[in-house]
């Protein structure tokens, strides 16, 4: 059996006070929800208050980006294991609006994820396609590809250490979500993508784009989406937490 994962994308968003209060209600509400495990990625200013406020709780913390460098001279990048000194566990890496917004690459990608895995972070990979492509009959290419370039640079045990996200683009922030069965197709083609069956089996595969309070329970009851990755929804106390209520 694989642990449902909730973790929440806030994306540029926040602020000291509104971060407080979501927190403080998420927790609050916190005690009806046992049966999935929870995380925030946060923006790296709010991490430091983010670990303050959770800390003791059992939700978990992360990044949403970071270098692929260790240190040095990298004006304004922020490195896996300053997340590290911060408490984080996860980190997202490869998110569309990385690849798409800031031209990440397949290889940088694959770079981070296994400069994340080094410091002792555990990445969440994101792989999607753009609606084009879908129309085009490329969802199966264009996520191997960008599961391949992790699993040429890391090998496919790496993948036992991560969590992915399927993510299509066309369904972020849209409204429109994958229906369950569009999902479950694209998670069980991942699985099949890794060919280690043991890290195939026990590999966590979220599922993102417009997952709400009221589609949550329906994608999550597919056998292959162990829970979501969630944008819009995770800023909203009641929504992000019928979210998770719905991860079992
Ligand atoms: P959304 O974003 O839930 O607002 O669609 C998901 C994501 O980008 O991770």
């Amino acid at each position: 059996m694989r642990q449902s994962l909730v973790v929440a994308n806030w994306k540029m968003n926040g602020s000291l006070s509104e971060n407080q209060s979501l927190l403080n209600n998420v927790k609050q509400g916190f005690s009806t929800v046992q049966h999935a495990e929870v995380a925030v990625c946060v923006p790296f200013v709010y991490i430091q208050q983010v670990s303050d406020l959770l800390k003791g709780s059992v939700i978990a913390w992360g990044g949403q980006n970071m270098s692929q460098q260790t240190s040095g001279a990298f004006t304004g990048e922020t490195s896996a294991n300053m997340l590290v000194d911060f408490g984080c566990k996860y980190v997202i890496v490869g998110h569309s609006e990385r690849r798409n917004l800031y031209a990440e690459s397949d290889l940088l990608v694959a770079e981070k994820f296994a400069q994340a895995q080094s410091a002792g972070l555990i990445p969440i990979l994101c792989v999607g396609e753009s609606l084009i492509q879908r129309e085009a009959g490329e969802t199966e290419n264009v996520v191997q590809r960008q599961l391949s370039a992790v699993i040429n640079l890391q090998g496919v045990a790496s993948l036992a250490q991560s969590v992915i996200a399927y993510e299509p683009v066309w369904a972020i922030g849209t409204g429109k979500s994958a229906t369950s069965q569009q999902a479950q197709d694209v998670h069980a083609f991942i699985r099949g993508q890794v060919s280690d069956a043991r890290v195939a089996e026990h590999l966590q595969i979220l599922y993102g784009g417009s997952v709400k309070g009221s589609n949550a329970a329906e994608l999550f009851a597919m056998p292959d989406i162990d829970g979501g990755l969630i944008g819009g929804a995770s800023l909203k106390v009641n929504e992000f937490l019928s979210i998770c209520q719905a991860a079992r």
